[in-house]
């Protein structure tokens, strides 16, 4: 909508920056952008390379570098044939900009599976689904009261804020900070998610101890390898993960970012991006003076430079993940190693050793999910019965024969620890990630603007680590650079957006 077409609006734009004069600056903002730089091809970068697309239009350069895979972290691993999914691997019924990548790029979404699920306290179960579902109802109103469906009532709320962000994002509106994204959407409210804990937030709510120690407590488990310490906001993205209505893309969830990919028309350049500098070039059209970015990166072909106008990082930037280094920036690039989570994913085909989990008949064992409370003696976050991520089968079937499991821990396991945790198995993968930010509230996003024209995408990450909040930042920095190019200040950090749009249709 605001592209500067061909035609009246690009004379109109001309012409106010012609009004400007000589004092608009050194740079040349009546053209667009030659070439942008997007570092990392998770759902991150190919998507901002998607949004890029979008908004600069047909003729700007969009060059995406990759160290490893596609997808980064959405990865598949083999076992036994079969591909199943290692990273990321759900995703939420309202999660739109999902939803529309994998109806755009004509992706399937299999029929989800079940199975029930039970709590482990570390000695014995504490809850156990069943497959009566009155009597399961029962049993949660027995054991927890009414904090089930109060739970259900806060994620509802707090997803129903957040879904504006669809609103002002279809208006192309744009954010400076992760912090003012987040305030857009819920307030101070929101904010304050982040300066305290999940606990914090829901004993706040008058949510029982024992709810948030048996039901909460895993679910941070499961989706973030960590406790209900982790920042309120990321324990409710977490908690709306524990919905029903959770999907998947048949193939793998990284088939996405290579469908971004394509249909970006971006290029793609294997290799390491080591570091970025600041350079100032001469301009051959208006004879005044640019302001580049020059990314220095190691591929198979030995150390290359290329030249930039705008640049998106879309990885971590992290020692251990990214080890990017900003070259005379005046003032610095602050340096920000916080640490990410190592959780690790093993995946196992075996028979489970159910007397590990307190049952003297492993006959009367029917679960497909274990999840945890925090206990020090337990050296397993979770572990839970996985399909393929091709031809998934209907999982409701009973535990005859082995099965794949996989497996989430703080360290790999042990060969002493899987025979405490399987009867007999035979094949075993492992995969070993920086997973997403160790969170200790309060939490402070590192900045969406490293510069100029240098974005961080994925400062969002320190809100809540999900494909589709990487999606969302993505959007926004995509918007950001584009405002930032034309200056359409405007459209960058309004207020009462939500009461604003309303009017609109
Ligand atoms: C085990 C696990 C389970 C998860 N479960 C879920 C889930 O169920 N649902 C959900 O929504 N989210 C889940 N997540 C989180 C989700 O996977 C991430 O939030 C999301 O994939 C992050 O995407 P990204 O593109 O921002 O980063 P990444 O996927 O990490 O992409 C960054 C890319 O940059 C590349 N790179 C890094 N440095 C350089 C460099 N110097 N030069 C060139 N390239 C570089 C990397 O190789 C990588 O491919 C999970 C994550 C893990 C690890
Ligand atoms: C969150 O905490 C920071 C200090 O850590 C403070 O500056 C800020 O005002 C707090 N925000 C809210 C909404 O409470
Ligand atoms: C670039 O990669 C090659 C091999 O892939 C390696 O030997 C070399 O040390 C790397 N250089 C830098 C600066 O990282
Ligand atoms: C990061 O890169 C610098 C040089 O570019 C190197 O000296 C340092 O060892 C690297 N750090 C890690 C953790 O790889
Ligand atoms: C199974 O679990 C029990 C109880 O923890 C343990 O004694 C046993 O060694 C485990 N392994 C096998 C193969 O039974």
């Amino acid at each position: 909508m605001r592209a500067p077409g061909a035609g009246p609006a690009r004379l109109l734009l001309l012409l106010a920056s012609l009004g400007r004069g000589l004092s608009s600056g050194p740079q040349d903002l009546r053209y667009p952008p030659k070439r942008i730089a997007v570092i990392g091809a998770g759902i991150g970068g190919t998507s901002a390379a998607y949004f890029l697309r979008q908004r600069f239009g047909k003729d700007v350069q969009i060059d995406v570098f990759e160290r490893g895979d596609v997808g980064g972290r959405l990865a598949t691993v083999n076992l036994e044939g079969e591909d199943y999914e290692a990273g990321g691997a759900v995703i939420h019924l309202l999660n739109l900009h999902m939803k529309h990548f994998v109806k755009e790029l004509g992706l399937a979404v299999p029929k989800s599976q079940g199975g029930l699920m039970g709590i482990y306290n570390g000695d014995e179960f504490v809850f156990e689904e069943s497959s009566w579902y009155i009597w399961n109802f029962v049993k949660l109103l027995w054991r927890y009261w009414l904090n089930p469906l109060r739970m259900y009532m806060w994620v509802e709320e707090i997803l129903d804020k957040f879904m504006r962000i669809y609103r002002y994002q279809a208006h192309d509106y744009a954010f400076s900070s992760s912090e003012s994204l987040l305030h857009a959407l819920g307030g101070a409210e929101f904010l304050q998610m982040l300066n305290q804990s999940v606990e914090e937030s829901m004993q706040k709510s008058g949510f029982s101890q024992k709810f948030i120690n048996e039901i909460v407590t895993s679910a941070m488990r499961v989706n973030y390898g960590q406790g209900a310490n982790i920042n309120g906001f990321v324990g409710a993205v977490s908690l709306a993960g524990a919905d029903n209505g959770l999907w998947s893309i048949e193939g793998g969830n990284k088939l996405v970012c290579t469908g971004l990919l394509y249909a970006s028309k971006a290029k793609l350049i294997p290799g390491t991006v080591i570091s970025i500098e600041e350079k100032t070039r001469q301009n051959g059209r208006s004879g005044g003076t640019m302001q580049l970015y020059e990314v220095t990166y190691n591929s198979t072909s030995g150390l290359a430079r290329d030249a930039y106008n705008i640049i998106l990082i879309a990885t971590p930037l992290n020692r251990k993940i990214a080890n990017i280094t900003f070259l005379n920036f005046n003032p610095p690039i602050a340096e920000f190693s916080r640490p990410y989570h190592q959780t690790v994913a093993t995946f196992v085909h075996g028979h489970i050793n159910s007397s590990f989990f307190g049952y003297q008949d492993p006959s009367y064992f029917n679960l497909h999910g274990i999840f945890t409370m925090e206990n020090p003696k337990l050296f397993i976050n979770s572990m839970g019965i996985v399909s393929p991520v091709k031809d998934r089968k209907d999982a409701s079937n009973p535990l005859l024969g082995p099965q794949v499991w996989k497996i989430f821990s703080p360290q790999p396991l042990t060969r002493e620890q899987m025979n405490l945790l399987f009867l007999s198995y035979d094949t075993t993968t492992v995969k070993v990630w920086l997973a997403y930010p160790h969170y200790s509230p309060p939490e402070k996003c590192p900045p969406v603007i490293l510069h100029r024209r240098m974005y961080y995408v994925n400062s969002i990450e320190w809100a809540a680590s999900a494909m589709e909040m990487s999606a969302i930042s993505a959007k926004n920095a995509a918007l950001l650079a584009y405002h930032h190019w034309y200056e359409n200040m405007d459209m960058i950090d309004q207020e009462d957006l939500h009461e604003r749009l309303k009017t609109e249709l």
